[in-house]
C-alpha cells in the first residue's frame, strides 16, 4: 500500500516538473491549479488588523484585487494610483466590500520621482508592513518623463525603488516590514543590461523589450535590496503572477488575449502570491527570493541571460543616481 502511495507521489512530481518546464502549462490558469493543490489552507487564515499595507496601481487588475484582499484580511490599506478619477473608483469598490477596514486613497505617479517625494513627505503613519510595487506598463512609445527617465524604467524601477528606500525607517518600525515586486515572467527573456537605457542609440523603440529588462531588473533589486536589509526587519521579495487576463494585458498584448482565451488566470489567482508574500507568516522564512504560485522559483531559464557581478554593482548605483537618493 505504502509503496503504491510512494509510486504514486513520485509519478504525480515527475508530471509537474515536466509542466513547469513547459511554461505554458505553469503560467496559465491549469498551472495555478495544479500548484494550488500544495498551498497550506490555513496560510491566509489571518487577521491584519493594524497593518498598514501600500499598493500602487491599485485602481485596476492584480492590484486592484490585492488591495480588495488585504483589505477584506482586515488591513488598512492605502491605494497609490495616478489618476483621482480611477483611483476614486477603486476607493469606492474596494471601501464597499471591506467596512471595517480603512482603505484610503493616495495620487502617486510612481514614474515622478516628485511625485513619489510628495507622497512620502505628506504620509503620517507611523508604519508600512507592506509596499507592493505592482503599478506597471508596456509603454506602447519612447517617452521621456519630466525626470529624463525612459518611462518604463522610471515606472517599473528608479520610482519604486526611492519609495522604498524612503519608506525605510516606516517599514523597520513595523519589522517585519515586507516589499513585493510584482515582476513577470517575461524577464526570462533578457539578461541585465544598462546599455542604451533611453533608447536614444536603437532605431526604433520596442515596448515589450523595455518591460522585459525591467522586470529582470526588478528581480535583481529585490535580491539586492534583501541583502542590504538583512538584520534590519525587513523582507524583500519578487515575484510573477503568471498570465492574467487583466485590462493591462488585453490592451498591450491583444493577440496573445485572443490565443489564450479561457487559459489566462483570473485577477484572484494573479494576485493570490502577492497577498501571501505581504499577509501570511509561512513566507517570511526567506528574503531575496523570486516566488511563483507560492513556492520558489527559478530566475534564469536559459544558459546566457546571467549577469555578471559588476553590472548588478552598475544597476544599483545608476537607481540612486537616477532617483537622487
Ligand atoms: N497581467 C499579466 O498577465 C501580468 C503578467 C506578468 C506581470 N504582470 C505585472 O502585474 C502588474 C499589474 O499588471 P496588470 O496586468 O494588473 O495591469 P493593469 O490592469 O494595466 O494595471 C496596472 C496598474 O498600474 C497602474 N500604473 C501604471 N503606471 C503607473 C504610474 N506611473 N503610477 C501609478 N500607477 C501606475 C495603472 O494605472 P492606470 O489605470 O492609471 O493606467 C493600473 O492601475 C504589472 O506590474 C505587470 O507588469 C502582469
Amino acid at each position: 500500500m505504502g509503496g503504491s502511495y510512494k509510486l504514486v507521489r513520485v509519478f504525480r512530481q515527475l508530471i509537474d516538473s515536466v509542466l513547469d518546464a513547459s511554461v505554458f502549462w505553469s503560467f496559465d490558469a491549469s498551472g495555478y491549479r495544479r500548484h494550488a493543490r500544495n498551498f497550506h489552507p490555513q496560510d491566509l487564515n489571518v487577521d491584519l488588523s493594524g497593518r498598514v499595507m501600500l499598493v500602487t496601481g491599485a485602481n485596476g487588475g492584480i492590484g486592484l484585487e490585492v488591495a480588495r484582499t488585504l483589505a477584506r484580511l482586515g488591513a488598512e490599506v492605502r491605494l497609490l494610483c495616478r489618476s483621482v478619477e480611477r483611483g476614486q473608483q477603486a476607493l469606492e469598490a474596494v471601501s464597499a466590500e471591506s467596512a471595517h477596514s480603512t482603505v484610503s486613497l493616495d495620487v502617486v505617479d510612481v514614474s515622478s520621482l516628485a511625485s513619489v517625494r510628495a507622497f512620502v513627505d505628506s504620509f503620517e503613519g507611523e508604519r508600512v508592513d507592506a509596499l507592493i510595487h505592482n503599478a506597471g506598463l508596456i509603454a506602447e512609445e519612447r517617452t521621456l518623463t519630466k525626470d529624463g527617465i525612459e518611462l518604463t524604467l522610471a515606472t517599473h524601477i528608479i520610482g519604486p525603488f526611492l519609495l522604498s528606500r524612503l519608506l525605510e525607517p516606516k517599514l523597520i518600525a513595523a519589522a517585519p516590514g515586507r516589499v513585493i515586486w510584482v515582476s513577470s515572467g517575461g524577464m526570462y527573456t533578457t539578461k541585465l543590461s544598462l546599455a542604451d537605457l533611453d533608447w536614444q542609440e536603437r532605431e526604433q523603440f520596442d515596448g515589450v523589450a523595455a518591460y522585459a529588462q525591467t522586470k529582470r531588473m526588478q528581480v535583481i533589486l529585490a535580491e539586492m535590496l534583501a541583502e542590504a536589509w538583512a538584520g534590519k526587519g525587513i523582507v524583500c521579495q519578487a515575484m510573477h503572477p503568471g498570465w492574467v487576463d487583466t485590462g493591462g494585458l488585453q490592451k498591450s498584448l491583444p493577440n496573445f488575449t485572443r490565443f489564450m482565451d479561457g487559459r489566462l488566470r483570473d485577477a484572484q489567482q494573479g494576485a493570490d502570491t502577492v497577498v501571501w508574500l505581504a499577509a501570511a507568516d509561512r513566507s517570511l522564512a526567506s528574503t531575496g527570493k523570486f516566488w511563483l504560485d507560492r513556492r520558489v522559483s527559478r530566475t534564469h531559464y536559459l544558459p546566457n541571460t546571467r549577469e555578471q557581478a559588476e553590472d548588478r554593482q552598475r544597476l544599483w548605483a545608476l537607481c540612486e543616481e537616477l532617483s537622487g537618493i
